[in-house]
């Protein structure tokens, strides 16, 4: 059976991220796929990588261990999929936390003479849900680093058939019809991935 695992990071449920995440471990669900939900906030994950595990990072028998259950729930899954607004142009602290503790060498990538490996090409689709409150042409002109972080480095380590980067632009002033259509968006979405 497929199995998901849906990402999220947002501290409040009345946030447009949550309805976001409700749609798709809705959507998901339907569809008969067995969906595992890494609510970071409400599990509390703790996202500050200590001195031990830097000491330890690239020793790949050992460094799984402080973040055991997140590795397996992340080796477990066919489908990843991250909810999470734009902050600072980056990822709330929390869920970068994540990816510096749980996405270590021998989880996402290895090293190959120094080099690196994609190692996590179980993961066969790849999506980001997310939202900004800057307009499109802001974000281009910062660079958009979360975008790009998805479609140039998650992409890479993951080699994934179907690689979904879903944003809303311009929040601050977005009107409801506008926010329902994104919902219904990221739903189809969700239907067909
Ligand atoms: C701490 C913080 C930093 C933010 N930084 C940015 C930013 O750099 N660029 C941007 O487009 N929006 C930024 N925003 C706006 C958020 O992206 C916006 O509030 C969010 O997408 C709304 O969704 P929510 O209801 O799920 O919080 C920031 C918001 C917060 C709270």
């Amino acid at each position: 059976m497929t199995r998901a695992l849906v990402v999220f990071a947002h501290p409040c449920e009345e946030s447009f991220s949550a309805a976001l995440r409700a749609c798709v471990m809705d959507r998901l669900t339907a569809r008969g796929w067995e969906v595992d939900l890494l609510d970071l906030y409400a599990e509390g994950f703790d996202p500050v990588l200590s001195a031990a595990e830097r000491r330890g990072y690239l020793d790949s028998a050992t460094n799984t261990a402080p973040v055991q259950g997140y590795v397996d729930r992340l080796r477990a899954a066919q489908v990843l999929v991250f909810v999470f607004p734009v902050w600072n142009f980056g990822f709330p602290a929390i869920l970068k936390g994540y990816f510096d503790r749980v996405f270590l060498p021998g989880v996402s990538f290895r090293l190959e003479n120094g080099l690196v490996a994609a190692n996590l090409t179980h993961i066969r689709k790849l999506v980001a849900v997310t939202s900004y409150g800057a307009t499109p042409l802001r974000a281009f002109m910062a660079g958009n680093p979360p975008r790009k972080m998805f479609t140039r480095i998650i992409r890479f380590i993951c080699r994934p058939d179907r690689l979904r980067y879903l944003a809303l632009y311009d929040m601050n002033r977005a009107t409801d019809a506008q926010r329902a259509a994104f919902l219904a968006k990221v739903g189809g979405e969700m239907d067909r991935l």
